[in-house]
């Protein structure tokens, strides 16, 4: 048996998933890391973890396969998105990676919409957000100068683990367009930018495609784990843009709804547009196509908070076992996410949630489902974003919100859109390792992949009555925003 593998470099854990050349996921190994936050709204992780979490994923699946090591043609990597690896001169780790959850560089992000936004925008398709690499970058330029003067290499964290196994350094364009360096419409490290940010550009790594070979394994990794042939690697791409490729996600007619501690909600495009910043533009790992997506920063993450403080002692399934007997809008309670503030549409850290609307004989399953509602709303107001000609044909939901069947109807009845799920979800890592297999020769290109190695399950349709009362609630929903903004401020 042939197999390729796929390594997703997430946030808190490192995930495999091999497959077979029939497109069968044959084995699933995890290794677990830790996250620290030495200050408020800092958050960093130590980059020899993920190099641990990697050997350890190895092993496991050395251990579940037994033709592993002898069948294993080629590797590729997906990754979690814009967070900033540092290198010296001799590939030692300068400082821990300031992840894409850090917040401090608040500062940073002003000075640059200040000074270069328009130009940014015009380059990168985004604006500056704390998430993104280049307000990293310069907030280590400005508070470490010590750190800064040492640094000979700057990557994303799956590309140092690519270093690490092959000792090439690469960096694919999907991965590159989160770092707010890329000029997004040549597909070139941005010139401009360089300059003007005072970053020598050959700190940067080459920049390849997606599912383009970048060298094998080393020799003491081969002998570590005893393959026997070489093991090729192939570029591999931002964590959302294999997701994507995973969910089959490859033309404009086919939206991704991900609902997981984040949510997010995502198109594919043939080309360049400007979206004035309400929404991020990256490249795909489909050549030629780009992506663009909006995000819900608390989705998932929403529930969990409500069963947590409001409900302990119930599972999840309990929790949600008698949502589906709530009447489409809970009867007039609503509730908004934001938690923690809110990307798209708002970009506004400073807006918090409400629940709206209470009355006396609302109980925990009408605040369950509100709460279901709400998450949904603000994915909606993406989708309104992404799609103003509505000419997404239908939506592919993954993650926690595709695993209850009463979520997915309200999301067929808000999107109002046909929901398909997928018979075998692997998030990230199945597009990682669909990128091996093009890279191989097996298939033509993706599309053939996905053919093979895509299932869908079950497809959920809109119920007319019920999107005409979403309809008229989402109109409220929207009202909600400008009215707490003030007093989000003030509290
Ligand atoms: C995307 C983003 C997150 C990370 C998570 O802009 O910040 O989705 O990619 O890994």
């Amino acid at each position: 048996m042939a197999y390729v593998l796929g390594i997703d470099l997430g946030t808190s854990s490192l995930k495999g998933t091999l497959v077979d050349n029939d497109g069968k996921v044959r084995a699933i190994a995890s290794s677990e890391y830790a996250l620290s936050h030495p200050k408020a709204g800092y958050s960093e992780q130590d980059p020899k973890a993920w190099i641990r979490a990697c050997r350890e994923v190895l092993e496991q699946l050395k251990q579940q396969v037994a033709d592993f090591t002898t069948g294993l043609a080629g590797i590729s990597f997906s990754g979690q998105m814009h967070s900033l690896v540092l290198l010296d001169e001799n590939f030692e780790v300068l400082r821990p990676t300031i992840l894409w959850n850090d917040v401090r560089t608040t500062e940073q992000c002003e000075v640059i919409m200040q000074t270069y936004g328009s130009e940014l925008q015009q380059i990168t398709g985004n604006i500056a957000l704390e998430g993104f690499t280049l307000p990293k970058i310069l907030w280590v330029k400005e508070h470490e100068p010590e750190i800064w003067a040492k640094v000979r290499h700057i990557l994303l964290p799956k590309d140092y683990l690519r270093w690490c196994l092959t000792g090439e350094l690469a960096m694919d364009l999907s991965d590159a367009a989160g770092t707010l360096l890329l000029d997004l419409r040549q597909k070139r490290w941005s010139q401009a930018l360089l300059e003007h940010f005072e970053i020598a550009p050959e700190l940067l790594p080459p920049l390849v495609r997606s599912s383009e070979v970048t060298g094998v394994l080393r020799k003491v990794i081969k002998q570590e784990f005893g393959f026997e042939q070489e093991v090729m690697t192939f570029a591999g791409g931002a964590d959302n843009a294999c997701a994507a490729l995973g969910a089959g996600i490859l033309t404009p007619e086919t939206g991704l709804v991900s609902i997981g501690t984040s949510g997010v909600f995502l198109r594919a495009q043939t080309g360049f547009t400007d979206h004035q910043g309400k929404l991020h533009l990256f490249l795909h790992t489909v050549d030629n196509y780009y992506y663009a997506m909006g995000v819900t920063l608390v989705a998932g993450h929403s529930l969990n908070w409500f069963r947590d403080t409001f409900a302990p002692e119930k599972s999840f399934n309990e929790l949600l076992a008698n949502v589906e007997e709530i009447p489409v809008g809970a009867e007039g309670l609503l509730f908004t996410p934001y938690l923690v503030g809110e990307r798209t549409p708002y970009f506004d850290s400073q807006i918090r949630g409400s629940f709206i609307g209470i009355d006396a004989r609302h109980t925990l399953n009408y605040f369950a489902r509100a709460v279901l509602e709400g998450i949904t709303f603000s994915l909606k107001d993406s989708q309104v974003l992404l799609d103003p000609k509505r000419e997404l044909k239908r939506l592919v939901s993954v993650g926690g919100g595709a695993k209850n069947r009463a979520w997915l109807q309200m999301q067929a009845d808000i999107f109002n859109m046909p929901v398909t799920t997928l018979k075998v979800e692997q998030g990230p890592g199945l597009g990682a390792a669909m990128l091996v297999t093009t890279g191989l020769g097996w298939y033509a290109d993706l599309t053939e992949c996905v053919d093979k190695f895509v299932v869908y399950g079950d497809t959920i349709r809109p119920i007319p009555e019920n999107v005409d009362r979403y309809r008229r609630i989402y109109e409220i929903y929207r009202k909600i925003y400008p009215q707490t903004k003030v007093l989000c401020r003030r509290i």
